[in-house]
């Protein structure tokens, strides 16, 4: 419980909110990995799949995100302690489940796996649905610890840029001083470092002086720089071949796997499954539309994703590289693209700051997650646990940095893991990533919907998300496609396809669904 001496902190109206959850939803996950996934999987049909995945499934879950913050007036953990009252059978058959499934793993001598199975069944009959909220803690934990790291890379980068120092001929020589760059010690730490500094310095100003106030002043930047690139990269001899690139629907290329990666690609991108949506809309006041926010801010994002292609693709394409590198494009790449064309170190340098930025808003959202469990629920004075947290953040991301492509520094620690679950990942920076953005993500967002479907009740949400708009649950989804969305009901009884009666049947069913087997896509046991 939070000191009920103290009022809880809110936004001072609507703009704030939607630029601060904006400003969390755009990150590193549409300027860094968006492009280069659609260069993968085909271009303009994947950016197709991705937006109605986006619509039907980011959409109404983000609603319910916004839903439980609001009501509860508390973060995560907060919020499913309020309302997960009764003993929920469907918590105990998961809870039998995992229970089983360790109990399999030690008869077939793993240890670790059977260990940490059977430890996790018990918080499941201990906790119930409040574990979803602390999932929700240990990602903001794991997400920041590696996405400071990427994101300490773009503070170096803009050095070197204003430096001069981005002047690689070839794509080649980029990638060599990439490499060295991100296994320096010295950098890698140093800007990790800063990064977190200022996510600390931000979160520890609180929700209106910190948060709302930076992110009122970034994002409008951020809208600037992107477009302003966009225009530069538009003008370019030879960039139409990059926008037919990137827009040009390729439908053989999309496959069960790419509809999945889709998905796993929204949630990421608007920051769904880990609580940072409930945790902002626990600063909402109630007269604001969650309906209306939750347009904005799912807007903004998709909008910012499909500029960052146009930002980048007519460029590559103009100078003769190709696309499909993978996650190397921003860092090596476009610096050697931008070598090639008039003040390209000042394009360059901006592009660097863009990036910054966006990471920036998308950090401090995930330094409050975690800052505002210890101020609601432990009592903690706010600043106290963005210190304390986010040195502690600090301090796994350093792992990151250090072992971001091998293990070779932290052999101890993979020796350690190895023997512990018999498997590591290729570096413990990939350890982090894969267990946040495979793991923590998908099943927070399952347990999210499933939670507001069949435990909370659409019922009650719809009470909640009526508040501040009140028509939701009465616009005739049927009607409004018509163009006949104000005609009244000729027999006076409630309309029966409303977008509330979509949007629950989509969060009881569908969204469980298709969450499920994107995760089951992603571990591998579903190909
Ligand atoms: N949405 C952010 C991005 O696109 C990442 C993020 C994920 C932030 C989850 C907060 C929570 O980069």
């Amino acid at each position: 419980m939070s000191d009920p001496t103290q009022p809880r902190e809110k936004w001072s109206g609507r703009t704030g909110f939607i630029l601060a959850a904006a400003g969390s939803a755009i990150g590193l996950g549409n300027i860094w990995k968006f492009p280069y996934v659609v260069g993968e999987n085909g271009g303009g049909a994947f950016v197709l799949v991705y937006l109605i995945c986006v619509a039907i499934i980011g959409a109404p879950v983000m609603l319910c995100e916004f839903a439980l913050g609001r009501r509860t007036l508390r973060s995560p953990v907060g919020a499913f302690r309020a309302l997960a009252t009764k003993t929920s059978i469907l918590v105990h058959l998961i809870g039998i489940g995992v229970l089983i499934a360790g109990i399999f793993a030690l008869l077939f001598r793993c240890w670790g796996w059977g260990a940490l199975l059977l430890a996790l069944g018990l918080l499941i009959f201990r906790h119930g649905w409040v574990l979803v909220g602390f999932s929700g803690v240990i990602a903001g934990f794991t997400i920041l610890s590696f996405y400071s790291v990427v994101a300490g890379w773009t503070l170096g980068y803009i050095w070197k840029a204003a430096a001069g120092q981005l002047n690689f001929p070839t794509v080649t020589d980029a990638q060599a001083h990439f490499a060295n760059f991100i296994l320096s010690p010295g950098w890698a730490l140093g800007c990790h470092f800063l990064f977190m500094l200022m996510c600390i310095l931000i979160v520890y100003k609180g929700v209106q002086s910190g948060i709302e106030r930076w992110s009122k002043i970034l994002m409008p930047v951020l809208f600037f720089i992107i477009f302003a690139l966009i225009v530069r990269n538009l003008t370019l001899p030879g960039a139409m071949e990059g926008v037919r690139f990137y827009l040009t629907p390729d439908f053989s290329k999309i496959t069960t796997g790419s509809i999945l990666i889709a998905l796993g690609q929204a949630f990421f991108s608007l920051s769904l499954g880990m609580g940072v949506m409930i945790t902002y809309g626990s600063y909402l006041d109630r007269r604001e539309s969650l309906v209306t926010s939750t347009r904005s801010v799912g807007g903004l994002d998709t909008l910012i994703a499909l500029m960052a292609g146009l930002a980048i693709f007519p460029a590559v394409f103009a100078q003769g590289f190709s696309p499909d590198v993978g996650p190397g494009l921003v860092f090596q790449v476009l610096p050697t693209v931008f070598n090639q064309i008039p003040l390209g170190a000042f394009w360059a340098f901006l592009f660097f700051i863009l990036l910054l930025i966006a990471a920036l808003t998308s950090g401090i959202s995930l330094l409050e997650v975690v800052t505002a469990y210890f101020v609601d629920e432990r009592r903690w004075p706010r600043r106290r646990a963005t210190i304390v947290f986010g040195a502690a953040i600090f301090l796994l991301g350093s792992l990151c940095a250090l072992s971001v492509t091998d293990w070779s520094r932290l052999q101890a620690l993979h020796a350690l893991l190895l023997k512990v679950f018999a498997t590591a990942k290729p570096s413990f920076f990939d350890t982090m990533d894969n267990l946040s953005s495979n793991w923590l993500l998908p099943l927070g967002g399952l347990f999210i919907s499933l939670f507001t479907g069949w435990v909370w009740g659409t019922r009650h949400a719809l009470d909640e998300i009526r508040q501040g708009a009140p028509s939701f649950g009465n616009v005739h989804l049927v009607s409004l496609l018509a163009g006949l969305k104000d005609l009244p009901p000729s027999n006076g009884g409630p309309p029966p396809y409303t977008l509330a009666a979509f949007w629950g049947i989509f969060i009881r069913f569908i969204s469980p669904v298709a969450i499920m087997l994107a995760f089951l896509h992603t571990i591998g046991w579903l190909t």
